[in-house]
């Protein structure tokens, strides 16, 4: 069955960007190169290579083949697939996992949009590191701001989401994603010529294999997910509009080698800063907001970095929420006949709605980060891999891969990945995260 009416991407490229955006978010920028520095630099990146390729690709390429061979949001994919039985709850905990992230992740991404606000009206120049710390902390108590602030994504994120699959998010994406390389790659060559770049690079570059143990292994894991917007159906939904006649492995490793590039050079960004200040490559989102404009406020050009960062910043925030309002409107679409515009302004107007409380305190905020990065991703991705590797018949997978990629070498070793290999990497890390392991 095919559903005409529900749009399609242009072709591959497009449908490959839109995926890339949807990956390539926060996550890489801030929580990437952190976690690196933690865990033991280059021999850090060498393992997160490995779980991107061994783990993260299988799955991408499960859910990009669940979403071809139903042309259907994350729900309709299995109620089409195997009606009647509760394979069908996977989709659901996609939608679910799909309105919490996005309630914190706007709030975080409207944080973003202040200090693109900051950044342009120079308000970091000159000014001192308690100077800044104080502006976070302004941001942070002022819930007004910050609901307004997640007022207007959600507006951008809706605006561009109502324009439909290819008018709007595929366009979307062919604007910003290039523009972010483009960012990216001018703020690297920058920070290459301060005077930190040597230690920062050393910081990244120089493998500290005693740091490697189990549990950077599974911490590897749990960001691979994240990075690549797994485990909640994002990519079913955007597999959905997708023609038959795309690589699903060509895809997949292209989306995987574009979101883990960002990362990697996302750290060759912050790290040369950070050391170039002497400051601390401290934890999390406030390495951003916090650290980065301690830096901007004192280099020569500070003013055009700053604003480059936060805009860069913005870019990769946007292109995944859009994704994230996505699945929801699929799902509306799709199943409740709601025309794109009802969806999209209704489900946009309830996820602000329900991002209000984690504007309101840090706490709820991080709840609702936890609930999701902790329980709902990595079930739903056992989930996905589970049906894909067990649920599906050996036929059923046969059929839709091959349709644009014969090769039964590639077939085979996918197979055994998404059968054995993915599902119990994805047990240990709920393991882990529930501090069992
Ligand atoms: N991948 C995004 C990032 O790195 C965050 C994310 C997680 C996401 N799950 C998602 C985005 C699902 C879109 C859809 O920041």
């Amino acid at each position: 069955m095919q559903f005409p009416s529900r749009g399609n991407w242009s072709g591959a490229v497009g449908f490959v960007l839109a995926a890339m955006g949807s990956a390539v978010g926060l996550g890489n920028v801030w929580r990437y190169p952190y976690i690196t520095g933690q865990y033991g630099g280059a021999a850090f990146i060498l393992l997160y290579i490995g779980c991107v390729l061994a783990i993260g690709v299988p799955l991408l390429m499960a859910e990009f083949l669940i979403g071809r061979k139903t042309q259907r949001n994350p729900v309709g994919a299995f109620r089409a697939l195997r009606p009647g039985s509760p394979w069908v709850l996977t989709g659901w905990l996609g939608i679910v996992a799909g309105f919490v992230i996005l309630s914190y992740y706007g709030v975080v991404a409207g944080w973003v949009l202040h200090y693109v606000y900051l950044s342009a009206i120079n308000a970091f120049a000159g000014a001192s590191p308690d100077q800044i710390a104080a502006m976070f902390a302004a941001l942070s108590s002022n819930h007004i701001l910050q609901i307004f602030w997640l007022m207007i994504l959600m507006l951008l994120t809706i605006g561009v989401v109502v324009r439909g699959v290819s008018s709007g998010i595929e366009t979307g994406n062919k604007i910003m994603m290039p523009l972010l390389f483009v960012l990216l790659l001018g703020l690297m060559v920058y920070a290459a010529q301060t005077p930190g770049a040597a230690t920062g690079l050393d910081f990244l570059l120089h493998p500290k294999w005693e740091k490697l143990g189990p549990i950077a292994v599974l911490e590897a894991l749990g960001q691979a997910l994240f990075s690549l917007s797994l485990g909640m159906g994002a990519m079913i939904t955007y597999g959905s509009y997708l023609s038959r006649d795309t690589s699903l492995v060509k895809c997949s490793l292209f989306v995987a080698a574009g979101d883990t590039l960002v990362a990697i050079l996302a750290g060759f960004v912050v790290f040369p800063l950070v050391f170039s200040f002497g400051l601390e490559p401290s934890v999390g989102p406030g390495l951003i907001f916090q650290t980065m404009p301690i830096a901007f406020a004192q280099l020569p050009g500070g003013y055009w970095v700053a604003l480059a960062f936060f805009v860069l910043l913005t870019f990769a925030a946007l292109t995944s929420t859009i994704s994230l309002l996505e699945v929801a409107c699929a799902y509306f679409i799709d199943e409740q006949g709601w025309s794109r515009r009802r969806a999209s302004w209704t489900l946009g107007g309830a996820i602000f709605l329900l991002g209000i409380p984690s504007a309101l305190g840090g706490e709820f905020l991080d709840f609702m980060d936890s609930l999701a990065t902790n329980y709902l991703l990595p079930c739903g991705a056992l989930l996905i891999a589970l049906f894909t590797g067990w649920g599906l018949s050996h036929n059923e997978r046969r059929t839709e891969f091959y349709l644009a990629d014969a090769s039964t070498v590639r077939f085979r070793g996918w197979s055994i990945l998404i059968r054995f290999v993915t599902p119990v990497a994805l047990v240990l890390i709920f393991l882990h995260q529930l501090r069992i392991l």
